[in-house]
């Protein structure tokens, strides 16, 4: 059997339940903010939400306790060079108590929780509304095969619709009334903004006289958790939460979500080099073209002192790009990207192996190996 029939139902309604949560009375908000919408994403990050859930609908459960949430619990924000601790013990917080109402969101002979299928749909718009304001950020010009939003609607349309996904995002979190998960998926917001203002200043080093030490890969694997694992990571926590789950599983559905997060980017940023534009729906070799080092380069850079120069001027010298280009293809950085990649995709089916054995137990494993194998 397919490991992802299991939640096949409800991947069907998935759509058709983030456009109604973004349905806007202006017209052209309405378009702009269902524009992503439109073309068939992967939706790779609502598929473990729900695999997660089903795979710990099995594991034992605890009532949570009720006593008052800490409002004075500082708001920690992680020092760049260390990881993080994204939330205090599963016992300090209140239980769910969803909210979800309408019938016709209820499927009764589903162990997947309403408020975990909502959740399914909030991680979809929080990694939409990424997506319109990165595309702007990158002058992207397309997107899932289709002319990206900045391009289709210009900048301004296309944050705005950004800023939309995200406040209705926030209603639907705050709907769920947990105020646990409430802070995870509100943290992910601050980490994808955090993550990309790392890659704005691309490297740990000294930009006036880079140079490759060990920090620079440990900066670009904090980013790379900030920018994409955060998402996947977080969700797939609180997939566990909301389904009551015993604090060692809450924390196996983390590492395994941080882990398979790092290798989905490490991919991403290998498949830049290798794959035609065409085939991905998006323009390729733009990393190098916005002036960024990613992990190929990172690699090679390790066993070619001469990149430090490159780097240093975010390839903006003339034939920076093709040079650089060059290096990373005779140099063995794709090949040690990848390995990174396997080593994170090991570590993440490794952090499951404990769950009961199940049909959405194997759709996790089989992710991982859909994320190595993937050329889009
Ligand atoms: C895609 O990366 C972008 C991200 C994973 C995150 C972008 C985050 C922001 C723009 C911060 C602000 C966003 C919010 C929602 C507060 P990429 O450019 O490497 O990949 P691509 O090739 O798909 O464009
Ligand atoms: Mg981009
Ligand atoms: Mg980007």
């Amino acid at each position: 059997m397919d490991p992802f029939q299991t939640v096949a139902k409800e991947m069907k309604f998935l759509t058709k339940n983030i456009r109604q949560l973004l349905g806007s009375g202006h017209p052209t908000l309405d378009t702009v903010s269902k524009y992503y919408t439109q073309s068939e994403g992967k939706y790779v990050r609502p598929m473990l939400v729900l695999l997660m859930s089903r795979a710990t609908a099995l594991t034992p459960k605890i009532p949570r306790d009720r006593s008052p949430y800490s409002v004075n619990r500082p708001i920690t924000s992680p020092s760049i060079l260390s990881d993080e601790n994204p939330s205090a013990p599963d016992a300090e917080y209140p239980s769910i108590s969803s909210t979800i109402h309408d019938t016709s969101y209820r499927n009764e002979d589903s162990d997947i929780l309403p408020s975990q299928r909502r959740l399914a749909e909030i991680t979809e718009l929080i990694h939409t509304a990424s997506l319109l304001h990165d595309d702007v950020i990158d002058h992207s010009i397309s997107r899932r095969s289709a002319p990206s939003a900045n391009i289709e609607f210009g900048n301004k349309m296309a944050v705005l619709a950004g800023d939309f996904l995200l406040g209705r995002a926030s209603v639907a979190l705050a709907r769920l009334r947990d105020p646990e998960v409430t802070e995870l998926l509100a943290t992910v917001i601050a980490n994808l903004v955090e993550g990309e203002f790392m890659q704005l200043k691309n490297t740990a080093s000294d930009e006036r006289n880079p140079a490759w030490t060990e920090n620079t890969l440990t900066y670009y694997l904090q980013k790379t958790y900030l920018k994409s694992a955060s998402l996947i990571s977080k969700s797939c926590r609180a997939a566990a939460i909301l389904g009551q789950c015993t604090p060692e599983v809450v924390e196996a559905a983390y590492s395994y979500g941080k882990n398979l997060g790092l290798a989905f980017q490490l991919v991403d940023d290998m498949l830049d080099y290798t794959v035609s534009g065409e085939e991905l729906g998006k323009p390729a070799g733009a990393d190098l073209e916005l002036g960024l080092a990613t992990a190929p380069l990172l690699f090679a850079w390790k066993d070619n002192k001469s990149l430090g120069k490159l780097v240093g001027r975010k390839f903006s010298g003339d034939g920076d790009v093709q040079r650089a280009r060059e290096i990373v293809s005779e140099s063995t950085g794709l090949e040690q990207t990848r390995a990174l990649a396997q080593e994170y995709v090991d570590k993440a089916i490794q952090s499951i192996a404990f769950f009961p054995e199940s049909d959405a137990k194997k759709g996790l494993i089989e992710m991982c190996t859909k994320v190595m194998k993937r050329r889009k």
